[in-house]
């Protein structure tokens, strides 16, 4: 996690963004969220925030990690793109290998990349990364890649509209993807949980699961969160209104080693 030390909205780089952060407040929110994760029994280590790149704190978009191998990330925007050298020296400072350091294709990382067991790479593609990045994006290991055609605009990161949960589950909001993703996420995972327009529009969606706790922004409803429980996990809800004015919110402030 990056501590949001220069953490601002100065640019519109997605449909979110807007507003005067209090900083104060983000980082009361941030600390929030990673005592709610070390409660989970997971250790936090932290990257400091390079002055001037504002969208820093979202290290989730820094790469995709399996194992010891990172897929480094390539911005689709100039705004983010010095972000990328900080992350990369990160990296080999500790001793993972780095796919993609010759920047062929955009990739978001974490953004629009998610495991959901290691066999299954969930891949969104739109707005941000590209369709042609996932063959390259496969030298990390042997897995399969399910495809996501993001295409509601808002929805601008696959983990704006999907996470997954366990094997079989996932957090999921149907308007943000084509009929045959949608289609594609019933198959593949039986006992995906769909939310309301009202919990995507909360950013429910942009959550982390740690074990059996599912940690996610305010707004989870009643029916939601039961579906939750019956599945076997608790929902922790932390106020991530700060990071909502910058489009991101829990899952996007975390990148999973
Ligand atoms: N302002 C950032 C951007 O538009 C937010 C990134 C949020 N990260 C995420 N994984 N969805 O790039």
């Amino acid at each position: 996690m990056v501590p949001p030390k220069h953490f601002t909205v100065e640019y519109t780089i997605n449909p979110w963004m807007g507003g005067v952060v209090d900083q104060a407040k983000a980082q009361t929110q941030w600390d929030a969220l990673k005592v709610a994760i070390e409660k989970q029994g997971v250790k936090v280590l932290t990257l400091d925030q390079a002055p001037g790149l504002p969208d820093m704190v979202f290290v989730c978009n820094s790469g995709l990690v399996l194992g010891n191998n990172v897929y480094l990330s390539k911005f689709r925007h100039a705004e983010r793109s010095g972000e990328q050298e900080h992350y990369l020296k990160w990296f080999k400072a500790n001793g993972y290998t780095v796919h993609g350091e010759d920047y062929a294709e955009y990739f978001e990382g974490g953004g629009d990349a998610v495991f959901s067991d290691y066999k299954t790479l969930w891949a969104g593609y739109g707005a941000r990364s590209s369709k042609s990045v996932y063959s390259l994006v496969q030298s990390l290991g042997d897995y399969e890649t399910v495809i996501c055609d993001l295409v509601n605009p808002k929805f601008y990161h696959l983990d704006t509209c999907f996470t997954p949960v366990g094997a079989t589950s996932a957090l999921w909001y149907p308007g943000a993807f084509s009929a045959a993703t949608q289609a594609e996420i019933r198959r593949r995972l039986p006992d995906a949980i769909e939310v309301s327009d009202a919990e995507a529009t909360a950013f429910v969606c942009n959550a982390i699961t740690i074990r059996n706790a599912v940690i996610s922004p305010i707004g989870v409803s009643a029916t939601t969160k039961d579906a939750l429980k019956k599945l076997g996990y608790e929902t922790v809800e932390v106020d991530m209104s700060e990071f909502m004015k910058s489009g991101g919110a829990c899952q996007c402030l975390v990148l999973k080693l």
